[in-house]
């Protein structure tokens, strides 16, 4: 996106906003410097431009949205998460072992999938990866065309105190309206949607062109090497290298309104990732007793040390064109510009990186903030056994994520520039334990019996690449956010029209990238494609409580996340010649179609 075509948002006519053919509309006079006209939008320079919406071919499947609207289906979904949710598959950080016992609730819930699920497990590959880990291949008819990867994982966190839940957390309790209890929105609602987008595919004898693999890890809350680690080693060594079409898991903003505009609804799949550093502090001097101690105990000097990273060479945020949010921005000053701040097409056009995304933070707070700043986080710290003995021993992890224009080797050496004079006032040998790096040369070396050493948890994690976003040259994309835009431009929303009859309106859907603060199990998978869309289509109010008590999900927005998983996302292509938008921006001239079904309401 270039600058110079960002230039007129600011007095953007309202058509314009509205997504009235760009061609249509005159630009006026004042604001063209640098643009000839505004047909040049029809062109890689638009600014947010959206691809058509995705026609259904004629085969004979059944609508999308008599799913959110037939009893039987209603009531077997709503019965299918609550069993899912009912199994206990919690998981604790550091999980090692897939045959440790802990992991027999994984067990007992792929039995449940075996029962509620029988056509996919008869009529795909099934494959167990280090023991849980779960993979479905369908193959497909065409072997031309890049198989697709639906991800999802069987795992939970576990539960503090069951007592705080309204409904205990493992009841699966269903009120008519709300799936109760852990895993119901993070995330058994994605992986019993894929299996039930594809059990009901196959029970209508569909055949997919595309080989279509289903995988589900068992350890992402804990990181992910078990399942996701391994399964991505057997689907490279399987696939190879850059050989799938695109990855859809978890993750993203879902859909949402921008504030009580109801007209726009914005999709917003994460196409990045922070990057991820947990930097462990192992500091060790002597003991002795306490009434005779040092001016500085262990525990005094790693107080210092993490009041000083606290304080210095603090993090800032940026925000340049190469960001996802940069476009997502675009987006909301294009067509919801009387919702957001004032300034932003003009901050936007002629901000510099730095003040752009500070003056984001500011205004739209630690949120949004993180997703344009390193974060570093004290999480943990032990040291000391007795009041009257000197600590020997005192450890802390300090939790970074890692900004997209940052490296978690930059973070490493920030570490042990604030550290490393720390060190040295108090006699400590400093020892940097990260594979593949040195100490620094002219590190203090002090002797034997006090030391600080530095080493990552785990191995550090830069930032994911960036998924292409631009439908007039990203066919895939182009095709994901054409049935995102006709699934959901397809009906109200179902949690809103039935209270009020003003939120009867269909939307314009806008589909645009975000980034996630977190990390997913594609992690992992990088090497697969360059494709990588992690994005639960779950409404702003459609479900609550990630990670903590009274999780829940809302049974329509399962149904719509269902919904997504239509056949003509996993079998259609869109041809886009010479890198260029020719057919794409020629439809952009939308028909209405109505999405079609993909499953089949058949009796519980
Ligand atoms: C695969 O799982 C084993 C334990 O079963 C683990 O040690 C290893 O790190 C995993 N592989 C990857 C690539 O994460
Ligand atoms: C939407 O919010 C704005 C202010 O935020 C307010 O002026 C307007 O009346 C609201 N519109 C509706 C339909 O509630
Ligand atoms: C540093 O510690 C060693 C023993 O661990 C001691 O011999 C030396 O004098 C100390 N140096 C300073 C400057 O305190
Ligand atoms: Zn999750």
């Amino acid at each position: 996106m270039k600058g110079s075509t960002l230039l007129g948002w600011a007095s953007m006519p309202a058509a314009l906003a509205l997504g009235i053919p760009p061609t249509q509309v005159v630009l006026p006079g004042k604001i063209t410097k640098g643009l000839k006209t505004l047909t040049s939008f029809a062109s890689k320079d638009e600014i947010c431009p959206q691809a058509p919406k995705v026609a259904v071919p004629a085969d004979g499947l059944h609508e999308s949205v008599a799913f959110l609207k037939d009893e039987h289906f209603r009531a077997r979904q709503a019965q299918r998460l609550s069993r899912a949710v009912q199994v206990p598959t919690t998981v604790g950080d550091f999980a090692t072992d897939p045959y440790d016992k802990s992991f027999e609730p994984i067990v007992e819930f792929q039995s449940l999938l075996k029962k509620m699920f029988p056509r996919v497990h008869t009529k795909a590959k099934v494959e167990h990866i280090n023991r849980l880990g779960l993979v479905f291949t369908l193959q497909g008819s065409d072997p031309s065309r890049k198989p697709i990867l639906l991800m999802a994982h069987q795992d939970v966190v576990p539960i503090d105190d069951p007592s705080d839940w309204t409904h205990p957390p493992f009841s699966g309790h269903f009120d008519g309206e709300w799936i109760w209890g852990r895993g119901s929105s993070d995330c058994k609602n994605t992986l019993i949607g894929l299996m039930s987008s594809v059990e009901d595919l196959l029970s209508q004898e569909w055949h997919p062109s595309r080989t279509i693999v289903l995988a589900f890890g068992f350890d992402e809350e804990s990181h992910g090497f078990l399942g996701a680690g391994n399964i991505s080693t057997v689907l490279e060594d399987r696939y190879g290298r850059d050989s799938f079409e695109f990855i859809l898991d978890e993750g993203g903003t879902g859909l949402r309104n921008i504030g009580n505009d109801t007209s726009i609804l914005y999709a917003s799949p994460a196409v990045g990732e922070k990057g991820s550093l947990d930097l462990v502090l192992d500091l060790a001097v002597p003991g002795g007793h306490s009434s005779v101690p040092p001016t500085h105990t262990g525990i005094g000097i790693m107080a210092e040390i993490i009041y000083e990273l606290e304080r210095q060479e603090l993090f800032s945020p940026r925000l340049d064109p190469s960001h996802p949010s940069y476009g997502m921005l675009g987006c909301q000053a294009r067509y919801s510009p009387d919702h957001v701040e004032p300034w932003l097409s003009e901050k936007l056009v002629h901000g510099d990186p730095e003040s752009l995304a500070e003056a984001l933070a500011d205004s739209r707070g630690p949120a949004v903030r993180y997703t344009l700043q390193t974060s570093q986080a004290a999480d943990l710290i032990t040291g000391g056994v007795k009041t009257n003995a000197l600590p020997e021993k005192i450890s802390a992890v300090v939790n970074y994520r890692v900004a997209l224009h940052m490296t978690a080797d930059q973070l490493r050496e920030r570490a042990v520039r604030i550290i490393e004079p720390i060190a040295k006032a108090h006699n400590i040998t400093l020892h940097v334990d990260f594979a593949g790096s040195a100490n620094p040369t002219g590190m203090f070396d002090g002797t034997g019996d006090r030391t600080l050493v530095l080493s990552p948890l785990m191995e550090p994690l830069d930032p994911a690449p960036i998924s292409p976003t631009d439908p007039l040259t990203s066919q895939t994309w182009a095709r994901f956010s054409g049935v995102i835009r006709s699934v959901f431009e397809s009906h109200s929303n179902p949690l809103t029209s039935k209270s009020s009859a003003e939120s009867e309106t269909i939307p314009k859907v806008v589909v645009t990238g975000d980034i996630m603060t977190g990390n997913t199990d594609t992690r992992f998978y990088w090497s697969l494609t360059e494709n990588i869309y992690r994005w639960a289509p779950s409404r702003e109010d459609g479900s609550y409580n990630i990670h903590t008590v009274d999780e829940r999900v809302h049974l329509d927005a399962h149904l719509e996340g269902v919904m997504i998983l239509s056949d003509p996302l996993t079998n259609g292509q869109i041809e886009i010649e010479n890198g260029m938008a020719s057919k794409v921006v020629a439809s952009m001239v939308e028909k209405d179609v109505q999405p079609r079904n993909w499953l089949l309401p058949v009796n519980l």
